[in-house]
């Protein structure tokens, strides 16, 4: 079943001699518990791809559906609350992990959880819940400073599954990573989408880490192709 269709997805940044075509053309389906990767050298437009999937950049012109809605078309956002439509159905893991310092781990995963009303014990044991599951909950309290790299992007990983979202982008989560723990990072993300039917989306510019996925596109200069694996 299909969570999101992208149609002649378009950004342009600027305009005149300033402009830009980050993104030309896209056209793009994802299934449930589709595992997608995203390749493409520096510039090309990936993380200005997953921005614009992820609700948080409007794009110039195309159509997005997600989950059965029309959300951005032509004129613009259709509508929708996209900051409500953002915390309940999409997760989002950043390249470097984005945790907020002055909360613990724990505070961290709780957040999302309590932006979506759940909050008190139930939010706890979400959040236990989830750093459990990303073997992290033995440094639950402590401040990101105080954890690994690969930690805290473990940390980033739970915070971005708290809302059970339907979608996670990640926007090379394993660049700041040594091979072996971005290798383990990969294996969650598939986990993810194998165990709880989650389509994810990951941009990364190692070939050697999409080893596995259902869907590798290319973009480059703006423009999308796909390849089987
Ligand atoms: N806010 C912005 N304003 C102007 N140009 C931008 C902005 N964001 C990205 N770009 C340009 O869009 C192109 C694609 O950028 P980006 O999506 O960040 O690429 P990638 O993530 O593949 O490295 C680049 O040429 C970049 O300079
Ligand atoms: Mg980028």
């Amino acid at each position: 079943m299909e969570i999101l269709r992208i149609e002649g997805l378009a950004k342009i940044f600027g305009s005149g001699e300033l402009e830009v075509r980050a993104l030309e053309d896209i056209n793009l389906s994802v299934s449930k518990g589709e595992l997608v990767a995203l390749l493409g050298p520096s510039g090309s437009g990936k993380t200005t791809m997953l921005l614009c999937i992820s609700l948080i950049l409007e794009p110039t012109s195309g159509k997005i559906d997600f989950d059965g809605q029309t959300i951005f078309q032509k004129n613009g956002w259709a509508g929708v609350d996209m900051r409500r439509l953002r915390r309940e159905k999409v997760g989002f893991i950043f390249q470097s992990h984005n945790l907020i310092p002055f909360l613990t781990a724990r505070q961290n995963v709780l957040l999302p959880l309590n932006l979506i009303g759940i909050k008190g014990e139930k939010a706890e044991n979400r959040a236990r819940e989830l750093l459990e599951y990303m073997e992290i909950a033995h440094r639950a309290d402590a401040l990101p400073a105080l954890l690994s790299g690969g930690e805290q992007q473990r940390v980033a990983i739970a915070r971005a599954l708290a809302n059970n979202a339907k979608l996670v982008l990640a926007d090379e989560p394993t660049a700041s990573l040594d091979t072996a723990r971005g290798t383990k990072v990969m294996e969650i993300l598939k986990k993810i989408a194998r165990e709880n039917q989650t389509a994810v989306i990951v941009v990364t510019h190692d070939v050697r880490m999409v080893n596995g996925f259902d869907h590798v596109y290319h973009l480059k200069d703006g423009r999308l192709n796909s390849q089987e694996t």
